[in-house]
This record gives C-alpha cells, sequence and structure tokens, in this order.
C-alpha cells in the first residue's frame, strides 16, 4: 500500500479497494494474410489501494488501458495476472463470486443508452438487479422509486417512461440510480458524464458528490477530463499506456505534478485561469500504440527529458521529492543514472 494513502485514511482502516499487478493483454490478429497474431499490452501491471470514503480519479489519454482496467475491476474480463479485493474480498472468476462482487461495487458507464434495455421501463431497469439479488417485489419497487426521487426524477413521471423517453442527462440518472440500487460499496464510473453538456455534466457530478456522502460510498472515477477529475477526486491516478505514471493527493498531483507525463497533460489543460493558459502544446501527437511499447520508460519517446537509461531500465514507483505522490520516471531516483536525476527541472 502507498505511503499516500495509508496517511489519508484514518489509522488502521482496511482498504476498500485492492489492486496488485493487475495485466492484461489481448491478441489481435496481425495486419495482412499469414501475418502473425500481435499482442495489445492494455494493462501491464497496475497497483493501488483505496480507502473507504475516497474517490479515486483515474486519468490518462485514450487508449493507455482506463477501460480495460475498469473491464478487469469489475470483473468482466478475466486478468491474466494480479489480484483485486473489494471490501476485503478476493474477486475470483466463478459465478458466485461475481455476483457477489456485484452487490459490493457497481458501475456507470458513458453511454447512457447501451447500459439500458430499450425494452424495460425506467422502473423496471432499476428493479432489475435487486430482484435477482432476491429482494421481494414489493421492497424493489420501494427502492427504485426513492431512489429515482434522490437523483432527481420524480417517480410519478419517470417510472413508466422508456429509455428513448427521456433526456441523456435523465437517462445517466437512471443509470445512477440503477447502480445503487444494489446498494453498493463501492461503485466505478468510466467517463459516466464525458457525454453530457457542460451544465448538465456539473449539476450531475454535485449530485455523485452529495450521494456519495449520504451513502458512504468509495467512487473509482475515470475521465480523460482533468478539470473533472480534479473537481470531484480526493487521490488521483495518472495512466500511460496501460502503466501508472503518477499516484498522490489531488491537490498535491496537481500542484506539484513530479512526472514529466503528468507535468505535460496539465499544461495542456485548458485552465479556468487565463494567466495560467498556455499556448503552446507541450505535449503533441498521440502515444505510440500498445502493440510493442517502448522499453523501459514508456514515455520515454514523447518525453523532453529522456536518457539512454529511460530505454533500458523501467523506472519504479518511488515517492516525489514534492511530498505525497509517487512517481515513476528516473529523474526522481538520485541513483537512476539519469543525469538529471534529482535536479530541478525548469
Ligand atoms: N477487446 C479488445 N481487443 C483488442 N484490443 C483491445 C480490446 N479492448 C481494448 N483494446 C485495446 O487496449 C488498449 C486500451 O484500451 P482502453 O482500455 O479502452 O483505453 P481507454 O479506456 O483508456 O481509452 C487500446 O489500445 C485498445 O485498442
Ligand atoms: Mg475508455
Amino acid at each position: 500500500m502507498s505511503a499516500v494513502m495509508q496517511e489519508a485514511a484514518p489509522q488502521g482502516a482496511a482498504a476498500m479497494v485492492e489492486v496488485e499487478g493487475l495485466r492484461k493483454q489481448f491478441r489481435v490478429r496481425g495486419a495482412g494474410f499469414g501475418a502473425p497474431a500481435k499482442v495489445v499490452h492494455a494493462v501491464s501491471g497496475v497497483s493501488f489501494s483505496l480507502q473507504a470514503g475516497q474517490t479515486l480519479g483515474i486519468v490518462g489519454e485514450s487508449g493507455c488501458g482506463k477501460s480495460t482496467l475498469a473491464r478487469l475491476l469489475m470483473g468482466l474480463i478475466p486478468a491474466d495476472d494480479g489480484r483485486v479485493s473489494i471490501a476485503g474480498a478476493n474477486l475470483s472468476q466463478d459465478a458466485a463470486s461475481l455476483k457477489a462482487l456485484r452487490r459490493r461495487m457497481q458501475m456507470v458507464f458513458q453511454d447512457s443508452f447501451a447500459s439500458l434495455n430499450p425494452r424495460l421501463t425506467i422502473e423496471d431497469a432499476i428493479m432489475f438487479g435487486p430482484r435477482v439479488h432476491g429482494v421481494p417485489p414489493d421492497e424493489a419497487r420501494a427502492r427504485c422509486h426513492r431512489l429515482l426521487e434522490r437523483v432527481g426524477l420524480d417517480p410519478a413521471r419517470f417510472a413508466g417512461r422508456y429509455p428513448h423517453e427521456v433526456s441523456g442527462g435523465q437517462r445517466q440518472r437512471v443509470n445512477i440510480a440503477r447502480a445503487l440500487a444494489l446498494q453498493p460499496q463501492v461503485v466505478l464510473f468510466d467517463e459516466s458524464v464525458s457525454a453530457l453538456d457542460k451544465s448538465v455534466e456539473i449539476q450531475v457530478l454535485n449530485l455523485l458528490r452529495d450521494l456519495k456522502e449520504e451513502f458512504g460510498l468509495t467512487y473509482l472515477f475515470i475521465s480523460h477530463d482533468l478539470n473533472v477529475v480534479q473537481y470531484i477526486s480526493d487521490v488521483v491516478m495518472v495512466m500511460y499506456l496501460g502503466k501508472v505514471v503518477e499516484i498522490g493527493p489531488a491537490e498535491v498531483l496537481y500542484e506539484r505534478p513530479a512526472h514529466p507525463y503528468t507535468r505535460a497533460l496539465l499544461a495542456s489543460m485548458p485552465s479556468m485561469d487565463p494567466q495560467r493558459r498556455t499556448l503552446q502544446a507541450p505535449i503533441s501527437g498521440d502515444p505510440p500504440s500498445p502493440i510493442d511499447p517502448p522499453s523501459g520508460c514508456r514515455f520515454r519517446t514523447r518525453c523532453p527529458h529522456a536518457a539512454p537509461v529511460c530505454g533500458e531500465r523501467e523506472p519504479a514507483l518511488v515517492d516525489a521529492q514534492s511530498g505525497g505522490a509517487r512517481a515513476a520516471c528516473h529523474l526522481l531516483d538520485t541513483a537512476s543514472g539519469h543525469p538529471l536525476a534529482g535536479k530541478e527541472l525548469s
């Protein structure tokens, strides 16, 4: 467990979510007839732990493995390697264990439509999970109506409607109610507000904050939007090509990013403050393909500080000098052999 999150939690509290060495590769066909199969290194050894009641924001460019990580955590796809435990119970792939996991952890996806059956009314969609888990119909219905009310949808008006009869923002509120209907301890959001208009997005974010307080939830919040992640997160984890490059308390990470990739991401973030707005994009182009990722540090091909050691050895997550955060960069390790290691960067 990282020092960061031990500090952030009360003494002796056990982690709500614990992930160790999680790994997932996809085999894909090579280009051209008879070409050998290739391997996509989607998630390459991710570890973190999260205390109850906290929100972990997960950021990184498209394709860095956020959704694959989410699917692994939810048991939707099997991991090649690694361990996940939720509320002290290990996730394994047998049906009973997955069913137990569903009660502890639920997920809200980006596409509010895709996750709702078009033939089920909103009420039936929300009641479905509890019914599968043996909650009697009357109780499940009462729970559904309470939740609809709580997410800002009047049950009298919305319970009998179909998904296509409500707006995108309302549909996402339905998905949130549906996720909460099993009374989970952990909720995982994968770009859940990304498709919404800005004004609706902030309302839904505020709703999520309130619900977290009220139900004592722990959140995993995936987004490519750094502003949104800053707004909602206690701890932030930055991913690059399937790996964690930095993790730490949100305020530390945003104020004093330690990893060159985190710095570049933040510098390209549209600032609310015009004084801090940069004109030049400090990071350009796309990340390299996760088929054949660069040796050593995967960020080195885009890093302004890359040195030979960066291609030779993979940097481990170490405490960054900025305090509180941990980052995987040879610059932060004075013994790494990087010529600039331990020096203050401009
Ligand atoms: N089922 C799959 N088969 C092959 N490649 C996949 C599959 N799912 C994801 N990938 C690849 O894994 C990498 C990570 O994808 P993903 O987890 O969706 O990233 P993100 O959510 O951060 O955009 C990408 O290169 C993607 O193309
Ligand atoms: Mg994704």
